[in-house]
């Protein structure tokens, strides 16, 4: 069999495994079909608004007979297009040509649309289908990730970038997505691992299959790699172009504005959300949902650190970006990877200029060894200084609890919030008050006739103090405390009152973020 004929077996292979059985395939609305590296390009792209770029480039190598196969472009489809009329820069890799693998000139191919995009400012999008650096190159290979991986980190923050993830990728081709903004993968049919499947069992004696190593569930819910997933290619394909619909085109634009019409904001729906009890949980999408524009919630690492809750949104056809405290997964407690998700979301709305909504029920960080030990100061401290540094126009709406030091965490007036409401079920210090009563009350409780007693007395006279929005209200820690029903109304006002922000951070090379 000749090389041309594997390829169109490989092809007819990879198509016939994608289309059959399993429970799941047919429950999805479409088949489970991977498309050609042109097909998405077709498919992602408005149409015939498709440029070219490179369809001729071959590769230079001669090693390993390579001088006698050579494909037109090498390997990767590059060029320009528009979505919804905006530019973007694409390249989609072709995983039948030697498994998508990178040469020096398929390289050069993404670097070029690469720096268009810098020059002209429109994000670029990788659809990557990729064995990583061509083994068969060496060196050069391993070079023209470098080129790559250099241009990642120079145009971050300052264009947007989004990974979608196609298929197998391994090596350079999931190094250069982990820099860009989000990465979307497929289930069942797109994996990312530094090293196969194979050379695991050759280096660590460990049994693993792509999916178990790195498919897209192990990605949204463990490493929190994947910010997206979705059921097959189309449907990934579709929440990209909606990723896209929500950011600016580079860091000197602002979001595209949806039209729409004030008329009576009120949402009574928020008046009954937060239970009675402090400790009843409830979900914040709810709160969410009720304060947005209809159905233009978009969240963002869905199924990863589910204690909170982050995504964009659209309010009064702005758009916003949302970090939400979630009281139904482990009381909202901020952790590890809650504050590392939550940080990198932040810090992206900030590169992009898209204000930021914080809606806060966080009872504080989550103790214990397995947090400290995970350095849940030093991971705690990202999400501190991702709000600390952020200059978009920030407001916060404490809906429940605000304890402790995540009270100054959560986008406090104290470290640059624009505007801070507090609905009256806003219970704001330093720690729960029978927890505060059993400190600071501990030797008269000991001492009491019926101590439990006591401890309820005392728990209850803090609580009246400090179970409120009013010791903050009084300070100016809180500017005001609104009613639930009207909190969409208020902060459609206050995020047009903020729109012509201007905040500039200290002259510096750049800041040293505790990464
Ligand atoms: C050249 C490659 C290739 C590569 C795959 N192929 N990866 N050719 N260079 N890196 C070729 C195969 O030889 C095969 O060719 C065809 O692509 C399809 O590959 P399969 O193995 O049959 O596909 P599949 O079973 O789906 O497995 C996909 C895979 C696996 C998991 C990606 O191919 C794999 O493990 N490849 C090597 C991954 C790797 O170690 N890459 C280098 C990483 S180093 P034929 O002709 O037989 O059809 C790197 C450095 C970057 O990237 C720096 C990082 C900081």
């Amino acid at each position: 069999m000749n090389k041309q004929e594997r390829r169109e077996k490989l092809i007819r292979k990879r198509e016939q495994s994608l289309l059959g059985g399993g429970e799941k395939r047919i429950e999805s609305q479409h088949a489970k079909k991977k498309l050609t590296a042109r097909e998405r390009l077709e498919y992602f792209l408005d149409k015939n608004s498709f440029e070219e770029i490179g369809a001729f480039v071959k590769h230079r190598s001669t090693d390993f007979g390579l001088d006698k196969q050579h494909y037109l472009g090498d390997g990767v489809v590059t060029g320009y297009g528009t979505v919804n009329g905006r530019l973007v820069y694409v390249f989609s890799q072709d995983f039948t040509v030697f498994g998508g693998s990178l040469s020096e000139t398929h390289a050069e191919k993404i670097c070029k649309i690469m720096d268009l995009s810098m020059k002209n400012g429109a994000p670029v999008i990788g659809l990557n289908d990729s064995g990583g650096a061509r083994i068969q190159e060496g060196v050069v290979s391993l070079g023209g990730y470098a080129d790559i991986f250099y241009r990642n980190t120079r145009a971050s923050g300052v264009v947007p970038q989004i990974s979608a993830i196609m298929g197998p990728c391994a090596g350079g081709a999931v190094y250069s997505p982990a820099i860009t903004d989000f990465i979307m993968m497929v289930e069942d049919t797109s994996y990312m691992f530094v090293t196969g499947p194979n050379v695991v069992k050759t280096v660590t004696n460990e049994e693993v299959t792509s999916e178990e190593l790195g498919g897209a569930s192990v990605h949204s819910t463990k490493s929190g790699v994947a910010h997206f997933t979705a059921v097959n290619e189309i449907a990934l394909l579709d929440n990209l172009k909606k990723v896209l619909s929500y950011i600016p085109q580079n860091c000197e634009e602002q979001a595209p504005l949806v039209s729409y019409e004030l008329t009576d904001e009120t949402r009574s729906v928020l008046a009954d959300v937060v239970p009675e009890s402090v400790n009843q949980p409830y979900d914040i999408r709810e709160v969410i949902t009720g304060i947005i524009d209809e159905d233009s919630f978009l969240e963002v690492h869905k199924d990863f650190a589910e204690n909170i809750v982050v995504g964009f949104a659209r309010l009064a056809g702005r758009s916003i970006g949302i970090v939400a405290n979630q009281p139904a997964f482990l009381a909202g407690v901020l952790d590890v990877k809650s504050s590392q998700k939550a940080a990198r979301f932040v810090r992206f709305c900030d590169s992009f200029n898209i204000p930021l909504l914080v809606l806060e029920d966080v009872p504080g960080f989550l103790p214990g060894t397995d947090q400290e030990w995970n350095a849940i100061i030093t991971n705690g401290a990202k999400l501190l200084y991702a709000f600390s540094e952020a200059t978009v126009p920030r407001v916060t709406v404490i809906t429940r609890k605000a304890y402790g030091g995540a009270y100054d965490v959560m986008n406090s007036k104290h470290i640059g919030a624009d505007m801070n409401f507090a609905w009256p079920s806003a219970e704001i210090a330093v720690m729960g008050a029978k927890g505060a009563a059993e400190i600071i009350f501990r030797k008269e409780i000991q001492a009491a006739a019926d101590p439990e007693q006591a401890l309820l007395e005392k728990e209850q006279e803090y609580a009246g103090i400090f179970a409120n929005p009013y010791r903050a209200a009084e300070r100016g820690f809180v500017d005001e405390v609104i009613l639930p029903e009207e909190t969409r109304t208020k902060l459609i006002k206050a995020f047009k009152m903020l729109e012509n922000k201007v905040d500039t951070l200290p002259k510096k090379k750049h800041g040293n973020i505790p990464l």
